[in-house]
């Protein structure tokens, strides 16, 4: 028996193991049921009681160096034995993982939002993809009117009358057509002009938009609404002025900007050396919009602003390239951990 077993030392060492299948014929013909190992088991019983230790000695070395000939393969070749549940420990703590942080845009948004919520105003949004009444025509858009040039819209190609809005001033309409005053809402929400991309421009972007629609309302209001507004995002150092504009939706209309937060009103590129920058459009609703929607301009006043989340953003920390927004570069946006 020591002859056999020395001579099976040897073919254990000289087999070829270099598939997955060679390494199951190996291990059927030495490991199974009826493969050379338990013949070996059964032969040893018959060995003479003397020679019992020195054979049995032998005999465990090649069951172990069979072992290892297999364990070798499995960890060269790096394919385990097929898993199976009860191989998972389901008690085990997992690693951490780091939370995402959230994108900027969600962030000052989510700011906006508070800033109105303590004053009252509830949030409402809405669809992207809006008819013609409630992007243009019902905020006083006349029809062929080269106001619509304002806005380079996405239109449909089959149906003209549905466009991707290009504000949120659609809701505006879509909360008049639905309540009657007292109405204090914001309407968040992104929308679509037919832009060229740049560092400052970009075909999709994000706007809130707010609107107050109750008897006696008057532009003092709306002024002191946006002033509290800038102080609260930007600062209570900030100063704010408007200037007249044009809206047609709104009557009169102005554009807001706040001092400019980087050089403290001092002049900057950001600035472009006026010391201002920006930041909104408002205006007293115009009466014809109320009733468009129903609600008596005889009783009831309003005013409306909206603004680019991307701008006050890009102000806020001062961003110098829109694009960066929406380009999901991590090591853009792993700088806002921990902001909310
Ligand atoms: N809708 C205007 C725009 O997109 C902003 C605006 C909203 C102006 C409400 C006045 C009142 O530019």
């Amino acid at each position: 028996m020591l002859d056999k077993l020395n001579s099976l030392f040897r073919e254990v060492q000289d087999t070829s193991i270099k598939t997955k299948e060679e390494l199951e014929l190996f291990r059927i013909h030495y490991q199974g049921r009826k493969g050379i190992l338990a013949g070996l088991f059964e032969e040893f019983k018959t060995v003479p009681h003397e020679q019992k230790r020195k054979t049995g000695k032998i005999l465990n070395d090649l069951k172990m160096a069979i072992q290892s000939r297999i364990d070798a393969y499995t960890q060269e070749s790096g394919s385990p034995e097929e898993t199976s549940l009860s191989d998972f420990d389901l008690t085990r703590p997992v690693t951490y993982m780091e939370p995402g942080p959230r994108h900027p845009l969600s962030i000052v948004r989510n700011q906006i939002i508070g800033i109105f919520s303590r004053l009252g105003y509830t949030v409402a949004e809405d669809r992207e993809i809006e008819d013609d009444w409630h992007n243009f025509t019902a905020l006083n858009f006349p029809e062929e009117h080269p106001a619509r040039d304002m806005q380079d819209t996405f239109f449909i190609e089959k149906n003209p009358d549905i466009a991707l809005r290009t504000h949120t001033s659609s809701v505006q309409i879509r909360t008049m057509e639905k309540n009657q005053p007292p109405i204090r809402s914001i309407f968040p929400g992104r929308v679509f002009r037919n832009e060229v991309i740049s560092a400052r421009a970009h075909c999709i972007f994000h706007q809130v938009e707010g609107l107050s629609v109750d008897k006696d309302v008057s532009f003092r209001d709306l002024k002191q609404t946006l002033l509290y507004f800038a102080k609260e995002m930007f600062g209570d150092d900030t100063q704010i002025r408007l200037r007249p504009s044009y809206f047609p939706f709104t009557e009169p209309s102005g554009e807001m900007d706040v001092s400019c937060n980087i050089c403290g009103g001092k002049g900057c590129n950001i600035c472009k050396y006026t010391g201002w920058v920006e930041i909104l459009g408002c205006g007293m609703v115009d009466p014809a919009v109320l009733e468009n929607c129903n609600i008596d301009s005889e009783i009831y006043t309003g005013f409306a602003f909206g603004m680019g989340i991307e701008r006050i953003t890009m102000l806020k920390y001062q961003i110098k390239d829109l694009r960066l927004f929406f380009e999901n570069d991590l090591r853009f946006l792993n700088q806002f951990k921990g902001a909310f």
